[in-house]
């Protein structure tokens, strides 16, 4: 059930102390201010936050992969590719359908220009996370092992198809 009117818009300087609030809270190994600023600041990223009320409730977004890496899969090539890198929504508004509509829109907006195939990671223990990506469509497409080296866990690598 949705509460109120969101908007979603690309993320700024001004929104990281909401940001990395949220980011604090859902992230056992959260990323610094100054990540997130490195990664606004590079115009192959894409990212953004939704709102309610004028409050930061969450933010995601992509690397932009075009022509730089060859991206098979199951003998199929794909030449435009995102990296979704984040997605998350604060506690307390979580499981009322706000990252299905970031997702939704971050597809969206990468289907738009152009993008062919979108991939993630993802702990294997983060079922939620899990049932949100396989509602859209994605699959699991491969494992790395050791990815979070701290806890000892792998990643799924997951895909989708978004042409
Ligand atoms: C993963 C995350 C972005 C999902 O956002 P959300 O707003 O909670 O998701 P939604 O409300 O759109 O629902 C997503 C799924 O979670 C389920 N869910 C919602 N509330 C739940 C709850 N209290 N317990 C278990 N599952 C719940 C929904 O039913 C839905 O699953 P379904 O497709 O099987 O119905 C959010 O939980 C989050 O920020 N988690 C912490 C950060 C994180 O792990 N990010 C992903 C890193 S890969």
């Amino acid at each position: 059930m949705l509460t109120g009117d969101y908007t979603i818009e690309p993320m700024k300087i001004k929104d990281l102390r909401e940001v990395l609030a949220i980011e604090k809270a859902v992230f056992p190994h959260p990323w610094s201010e100054n990540f997130f600023r490195l990664i606004i600041s590079d115009k192959n990223n894409y990212m953004v936050t939704i709102k309610l009320g004028g409050r930061v409730i969450g933010y995601g977004g992509y690397h932009l992969l075009k022509n730089d890496v060859e991206f098979r899969l199951m003998n199929k090539r794909y030449d435009f590719v995102v990296h979704i890198i984040n997605i998350s929504i604060a506690p307390d508004f979580q499981g009322k359908g706000y990252g299905t509509i970031l997702m939704n829109y971050l597809l969206e907006d990468a289907r738009s220009r152009g993008v062919e195939f979108a991939y993630l990671e993802v702990r294997p223990s983060n079922e939620r996370a899990i049932s949100l990506y396989r509602r859209f469509g994605f699959m699991i497409v491969g494992i790395i092992e050791n990815y979070y080296p701290l806890e000892r866990e792998n990643a799924l690598v997951m895909g989708l198809n978004i042409v």
